[in-house]
């Protein structure tokens, strides 16, 4: 009997300990977020995610049309870049954009088993100039037709600087789609990009989804032709 108690107080306090760590780890992360660790890979591919952010599901909510160029920011491993590669077709190119090198290495893995020809991997940290100045990608027509943010915007230090980076990054009319879901310590709600997003200059054009993973799409406003009102 009092063996029994002696157990169930184990366990509560271990329950306990567990609930306050995963309680600090996430405050921590909130105050200064790191990035998934490439060894963590796995965490992004398993029917969970595929059942609620799969890669089919994003992919098809950014209206993607044959020869569009597209940025996949923050691409970890590569998830998405294959598909949206071979989505946007020979014409189109993908920029997966990473600011962890063993994250890109498993990429470039990916892209060299699959034969993919229309993706360039680009070193370098959103909200601190990857997409402005030297060394920045050139494409298209004066940007990118579309920006994917999937489950990375939490983990940026400086996510109104990377807003106004992937704002600028955008060609007039292009569209910036941000996911998120719930259980990721770097989650954001919508209510927050939402405000953090049209403080850069987006405008809300599209939702999906809702508890747990939403997608956000945000368009970069065209440029009307003089004497036109919107
Ligand atoms: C949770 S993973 C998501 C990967 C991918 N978007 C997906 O959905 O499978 C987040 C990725 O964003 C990258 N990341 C975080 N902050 C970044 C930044 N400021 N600039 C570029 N990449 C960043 C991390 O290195 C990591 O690979």
């Amino acid at each position: 009997m009092e063996l029994g108690k002696t157990a169930r107080y184990a366990s509560a306090t271990a329950a306990l300990a567990v609930l306050a760590s995963s309680f600090v780890f996430v405050l921590r992360e909130r105050r200064r977020p790191t990035p998934l660790s490439p060894r963590l890979f796995f965490l992004l591919e398993n029917p969970l995610t595929g059942a609620f952010v799969g890669a089919p599901l994003l992919v098809g909510r950014l209206g993607l049309a044959p020869g569009m160029d597209v940025l996949d920011a923050g691409c970890g491993p590569g998830r998405l870049t294959v598909p949206l590669a071979e989505a946007v077709g020979p014409g189109g190119w993908v920029v997966a954009l990473d600011g962890q090198p063993a994250m890109l290495g498993r990429l470039e893995g990916r892209l060299r088993a699959e034969g993919v020809r229309n993706v360039r991997p680009l070193l370098g940290k959103l909200g601190e100039g990857a997409l402005l100045g030297e060394g920045a990608p050139v494409v298209g027509q004066g940007g990118f037709d579309r920006a994917v943010l999937a489950m990375v915007l939490g983990e940026v230090r400086d996510r109104a600087g990377a807003l106004r980076e992937l704002h600028g990054a955008l060609r007039p009319g292009g569209v910036l789609s941000v996911t998120e879901i719930f259980g990721d310590p770097h989650h954001l709600a919508a209510r927050m990009v939402l405000k953090e997003a049209e403080a850069a200059g987006f405008r809300l054009a599209g939702r999906f989804g809702s508890f747990p993973a939403y997608t956000l799409n945000f368009e970069k406003e065209p440029v009307l032709p003089q004497g036109t009102s919107g």
